[in-house]
């Protein structure tokens, strides 16, 4: 535990945390990377490129610097990170060196103002910090080993098939190689897959939503092919799409995350998803179609148009197959023939009150969205707006968290 004077002047240091702790961040990749390139080969250097993994860490310091008391306040948040870092492969040797490099970029930043006493102070609390992320991290990957068909660190994957969804997103089924049996997972889960194209020095580690319900002998992933979003090109997902061809190895981690449907619940869902971000609720539609058919749900995906609109026929179908499923479509730009057909049900973003209007009586129904950045936040303001209890309001980031305030 922390003495009562580290505690006193960690919390007196959060102001300028606040203020400084972006730039301590990068700085602080930047020593790091200099340091250990190693490392190189789990960061995903799109993040980093776009500066969103800078502000991630330094959201969750300057949390932990806030609760240093009472750590267990951020608890959720640690689950979260720790279930991306067990899916990633980080390790309790790890730590240390991220530790020394953030107490350099500290000292690096603050210059005089970051006197000994302060760093002893940040020394002490990151170590009580690191202890809490090692030892629920240590739990994480008992279990990824020890659960049925589970497995530690990386297991070849062969690429069975590959069936394009929409022009934008492809979707790989993946077999273990070794054909020995497949751990389930939850839906909603993602797991990582490494890869080094031709020409790159290092590997790159994607984690990708797993699409289809669980107890199958494959998983599958849906994959958008990436424009290049402020200016990194999507490295890895053109050679998903394009390079890597049936037969290919891939390895993967074992499932990960705690965006997932609750199993037991019999409670009305609400899938809502943007783009992409309809994979996690396909593997969750498809579950309650497999075990839960009676199960009330609502599915509202919002895309462009149906020339990116993935898994369209599919959700249809089960739409037309299940009394207690209903599903809506909102094209932000629809094509010609979209409007000549009536595929959608809605022109434009989602807004409330065409939202209140097909979920209707189910508005104590749980949650779930998960789409871009600025379709997040919209969803989110409009769940709050309802007053609805936070635990029925379930939501994943691709990439780093953030903070989720309404646009
Ligand atoms: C991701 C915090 C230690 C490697 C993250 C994220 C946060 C975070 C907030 C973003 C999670 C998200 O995507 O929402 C921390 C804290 C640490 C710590 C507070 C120390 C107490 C480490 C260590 C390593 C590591 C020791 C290994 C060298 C990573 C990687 C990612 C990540 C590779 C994914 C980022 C990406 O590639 O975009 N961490 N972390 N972290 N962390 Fe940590």
């Amino acid at each position: 535990m922390l003495d009562q004077q580290t505690i006193s002047i960690i919390k007196s240091t959060v102001p300028v945390l606040e203020k400084y702790g972006t730039a301590i961040t990068t700085q602080f990749y930047q020593t790091l990377f200099q340091k250990h390139p190693e490392l190189l080969n789990i960061f995903n250097h799109a993040n980093q490129k776009q500066g969103r993994q800078q502000t991630a860490l330094a959201n969750v310091v300057y949390a932990a610097a806030v609760h240093i008391e009472k750590l267990e306040t951020i608890l959720p948040a640690v689950k979260q990170i720790a279930h991306k870092h067990r899916s990633l492969g980080v390790l309790p040797e790890h730590y240390p060196i991220v530790g020394e490099n953030l107490l350099q970029a500290i000292k690096d930043v603050l210059g005089d103002a970051a006197t000994d006493e302060i760093i002893d102070a940040w020394a002490k609390a990151y170590g009580v910090i690191a202890d809490v992320f090692i030892s629920v991290e240590k739990d994480m990957y008992h279990e990824a080993k020890n659960q049925h068909g589970g497995w530690d660190g990386y297991r070849h994957f062969v690429v069975d098939r590959k069936v394009a969804e929409s022009d934008a997103i492809t979707s790989l089924y993946l077999r273990p190689e070794d054909g020995k049996p497949l751990a389930s997972f939850k839906p909603g889960q993602y797991i990582t897959v490494k890869l080094q194209p031709e020409g790159e020095a290092y590997t790159h580690l994607r984690q990708y939503s797993m699409s289809d319900a669980p107890d199958h002998d494959y998983y599958r992933i849906s994959v958008k092919r990436e424009s290049g979003e402020a200016g990194v090109d999507g490295v890895v997902s053109h050679y998903l799409h394009d390079a890597v061809q049936p037969g290919d190895i891939l390895p993967i981690t074992a499932p990960a995350g705690d965006f997932i449907l609750e199993p037991i619940s019999t409670h009305p869902v609400v899938l809502i998803s943007g783009g992409v971000g309809i994979t996690p609720m396909v593997s969750m539609l498809n579950t309650i179609a497999a075990r839960q058919p009676e199960r009330s749900v609502t599915f509202i995906h919002a895309a462009q148009n149906s020339s990116v609109h993935a898994f369209s026929e599919h959700v249809e179908n089960l739409d037309h197959k299940h009394d207690s499923f209903q599903s809506y479509v909102c094209y932000s730009d629809p094509t010609d023939s979209d409007r000549a057909l009536k595929r959608y049900d809605k022109e434009g973003w989602i807004d409330a009150k065409w939202l209140s209007s097909v979920v209707g009586e189910t508005k104590d129904a749980n949650f779930y969205f998960c789409g871009p950045v600025p379709f997040m936040q919209s969803v989110y303001h409009i769940l709050k707006s309802w007053n609805l209890s936070p635990e029925k309001i379930h939501y994943e980031f691709f990439g780093p968290a953030r903070e989720l305030v309404p646009a």
